[in-house]
């Protein structure tokens, strides 16, 4: 098990993503802690873990991203708890609000795109500042921030969600660089299309097929394939790693655009 004895954090893991990052690293062996907005939902999803992985759940916080101060109490709380924090999964953002009118760059409101920093990096910034000391003061450990490969790939509208995941993006490479030499590892998975209540919510039926016919292994991602990724990166398997920024989006963008539009795949 790749994750045996391990203290693991997992911000917003009651559905999609986080969800699945959570059972992963049970299934590795880890201790979890999960960070969560609903307390009730985290608690039920929490029994829900006991049979297959008793007492592996080791508490059940309230983390909302948007109050600020939940993420150090949330954070704190666990390390006292545990006593060191091996693993840190950034998974959370906030402002659902903010997203509503995140365009192009004319269409969007000088608030939407602060909201969307705040809430997006701001987030990420704010977890990191809190749990790096507390790692190192454990003798080190891992971080995984969850970008998105629209921090890579620009978009045709949504744009400040795209310009703060690439903040993020930069934010595991300065943390790497800073701490590395006190044995803390940052790296970050850049999901793209990934089926989950967020992305069933907001993406049209037109911009799935548009993305499809760009995506090399077509299909589109499950938060299976995200945690996967996620927990190797988070555990020693990865102890060479650091400052990586690995999309996990099936090929999505890799070939010119000829390859969506024009060209058909060879056949053999
Ligand atoms: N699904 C995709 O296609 C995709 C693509 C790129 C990046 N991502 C990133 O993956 C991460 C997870 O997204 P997902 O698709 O699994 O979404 P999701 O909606 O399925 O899950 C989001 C989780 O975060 C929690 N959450 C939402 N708002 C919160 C808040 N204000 N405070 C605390 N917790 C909150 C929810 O309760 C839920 O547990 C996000 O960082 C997202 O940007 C997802």
């Amino acid at each position: 098990m790749k994750c045996e004895g391990k203290i693991a954090l997992v911000t917003g893991c009651t559905s999609g993503i986080g969800k699945a990052t959570m059972y992963k690293l049970l299934e590795e062996g880890a201790d979890v802690y999960m960070l969560v907005r609903n307390l009730k939902r985290g608690k039920k999803l929490a029994e829900a873990t006991e049979e297959k992985y008793p007492g592996k759940v080791s508490g059940v916080l309230y983390f909302e991203c948007d109050k600020l101060e939940t993420i150090e109490s949330s954070i704190k709380e666990a390390y006292e708890d545990a006593g060191r924090i091996d693993i840190f999964i950034n998974n959370a953002i906030g402002g659902a609000s903010a997203a509503k009118d995140n365009l192009t760059v004319t269409e969007t409101s000088h608030e939407t795109c602060m909201g969307l920093m705040e809430s997006i990096l701001g987030v990420s910034a704010e977890c990191a500042r809190v749990v790096i000391p507390l790692m190192i003061a454990g003798g080190g450990g891992s971080i995984v921030n969850v970008s998105s490969s629209t921090g890579v790939q620009p978009d045709v509208s949504r744009t400040y969600y795209g310009v703060a995941k690439a903040a993020v993006n930069m934010l595991t490479q300065q943390i790497a660089v800073q701490y590395g030499r006190q044995g803390i590892r940052c790296n970050a998975v850049l999901p793209g299309f990934t089926v989950s209540k967020a992305t069933e919510k907001a993406m049209p039926k037109e911009f799935k097929e548009a993305w499809l016919k760009h995506t090399l292994i077509r299909r589109l991602g499950t938060p299976q394939d995200q945690a996967n990724a996620i927990v190797f990166l988070a555990s020693d398997e990865a102890s060479w790693i650091t400052g990586h920024l690995m999309e996990v989006c099936g090929g999505y963008g890799l070939a010119a655009n000829m390859y969506g539009d024009v060209v058909e795949p060879p056949k053999v």
